[in-house]
């Protein structure tokens, strides 16, 4: 196996973070942080410092807290925007300001309205600024595969003497094609002096579904660095998936002569973690984290797997923490054998969120009788996930079918600990859930998504429901989780309430 690392730099809180339906709180992002940290990333990219008050608080929480990643701000290269990154990356062991500016034709001459020359004179004052405050430095030219060579080739040159310390060629809007953007790569190799005193960066989004080829491409040529979101996400179509580049040079590590630092065993879990954060889910047929990654439908595929796994697989499921489901658990399993589970699927969880979970669990196998290791990842994932109590749940009855009014009662307990009710009707069981709510809370919610997604197969499996609403440009995603999934969207909108409420009492 070879000894070349591949340096992977995630930008799941900052490119993933910003795209539609990720949108994270300050603990959230913290807990991903975490798990990113677990996973073994080399750099995090924890947000963009200058972009709202909640970002520079997050991006300083995770640098005050997070050991082992560098930790990295995104800024344009203005002083008011390196300074915000240099104040809340400081306290880090490893800071680094991750800078832009767009170098192609289209984007100078329409959205920056200035000259290649004022470009360049920019990029390389505020590198050395930036390097004036921190020694890890990253200029990264924005739309560089739709940039001129010779002026990506100039303005990398003199970003590299100004002080850069790694140099990030983006495919910014997913144009590139595999040969051609490996061929970038190996052209500025060769025509950029110093170029082999700094790593060289790809960040590659998936516009035509190429990000990961483009990424292994540019690896194949030179590059160090690699940029990824996990699942994906990122801006439109989104990034590279930071599991699909790591598990390439897993599973091809000879041909690409090349190895990453990550610890392939968290891969499963930080993308679960991310779509319980978020509520989305990945499809069904993803590579390395879709429902069907491993699974083998066709008879002729079963029976190669049946004689010899390596018929049909390229890569065992374990390597990526998916556990093979080896017992299932019931209402006679105790607390013991619950942990026992929890330590075979990887799960770190302290005294009071074991309890929690075991609480559910119990609860759950009252009214499912087996319950899967897919239900014990929905139950510990939710619970590990941070929530902001302002109203508590405490019943749900509803009323519906063919020839009724949908109607709802809902009890919850307000800031003042007094339980309160309200019945309701709708033109669904689930309006009347809601409007009894709004009612109780007494505000009008704007509603932007509702989203019903069962955990297994079955119709007594855990639904779980995500509820996103938004305020003032602000969207608050709550989850909910429960056998009867009229009871999970209380939980859910009830949540992402009180997520708004925390943030704008
Ligand atoms: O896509 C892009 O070019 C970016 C830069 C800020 C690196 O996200
Ligand atoms: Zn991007």
């Amino acid at each position: 196996m070879s000894d070349r690392i591949i340096k992977i730099f995630d930008t799941t809180l900052r490119d993933g973070e910003q795209s539609p339906g990720n949108s994270m709180t300050l603990d959230e992002k913290l807990q991903m942080a975490k798990q990113l940290a677990y996973l073994n990333v080399d750099i995090i990219e924890a947000g963009f410092a200058i972009s709202s008050k909640g970002d520079f608080e997050s991006v300083k929480t995770i640098a005050e807290q997070i050991k082992g990643p560098v930790i990295a701000s995104l800024a344009r290269v203005k002083k008011e925007d390196i300074d915000a990154a240099w104040e809340a990356i400081k306290y880090s062991a490893r800071p680094r300001i991750h800078m832009f500016i767009s170098t192609s034709a289209l984007h100078m001459q329409y959205k920056l309205k200035k000259s290649p020359e004022q470009v360049l004179q920019m990029a390389v004052d505020m590198v050395k600024y930036a390097k004036s405050l921190c020694e890890d430095v990253e200029f990264s030219a924005e739309d560089a595969s739709r940039t001129d060579r010779d002026f990506l080739y100039r303005i990398i040159d003199a970003t590299i003497k100004a002080g850069a310390t790694v140099i990030n060629i983006p495919d910014t809007v997913g144009y590139a094609i595999p040969e051609e953007f490996g061929g970038l790569i190996r052209a500025v190799k060769e025509n950029v002096s110093n170029i082999e005193k700094v790593d060289i960066s790809v960040h590659c989004h998936n516009d035509l579904g190429l990000a990961t080829a483009n990424s292994l491409a540019a690896i194949l040529n030179g590059a160090t660095q690699v940029e990824t979101a996990v699942n994906g996400i990122g801006e439109r179509a989104g990034n590279a998936a930071l599991e699909e580049v790591a598990m390439a040079l897993y599973v091809r590590g000879n041909y690409f002569d090349a190895k990453t630092n990550i610890n392939h065993k968290e891969i499963y879990r930080t993308s679960k973690l991310l779509s319980n954060i978020t509520g989305v889910q990945v499809q069904n047929n993803k590579a390395i984290v879709g429902f069907n990654a491993f699974l083998h439908e066709s008879g002729i595929h079963q029976d190669g797997m049946l004689k010899h796994r390596e018929t049909y697989e390229i890569l065992a499921p374990e390597v990526i923490g998916l556990m093979p489901q080896a017992l299932v658990l019931g209402k006679h399993s105790g607390r013991a054998a619950f942990k026992d589970r929890l330590d075979h699927l990887g799960f770190r969880v302290d005294e009071d969120q074991l309890q929690k979970a075991f609480e559910k669990f119990k609860s759950l196998a009252d009214e499912k009788k087996l319950v899967s290791d897919r239900d014990i990842e929905s139950i510990v994932l939710k619970d590990t996930i941070p929530v902001e109590e302002v109203f508590q749940l405490k019943t749900v009855h509803v009323e519906s079918g063919t020839d009724i009014t949908p109607e709802a009662t809902v009890s919850i307990i307000n800031t003042k600990g007094e339980l309160i009710t309200n019945t309701a009707q709708g033109t669904g069981p689930v309006d009347a859930i809601f409007n009894a709510v709004e009612s109780l809370i007494g505000r009008k919610i704007n509603l932007l998504d509702y989203i019903v997604h069962a955990v297994t197969e079955g119709t007594d499996a855990l639904g779980e429901v995500t509820v996103r609403i938004n305020e003032d440009n602000r969207v608050y995603t709550g989850r909910g989780s429960d056998t009867d999934v009229m009871v999970a969207s209380a939980q859910a909108f009830l949540s992402a309430i009180n997520k708004m409420l925390h943030d704008q009492p």
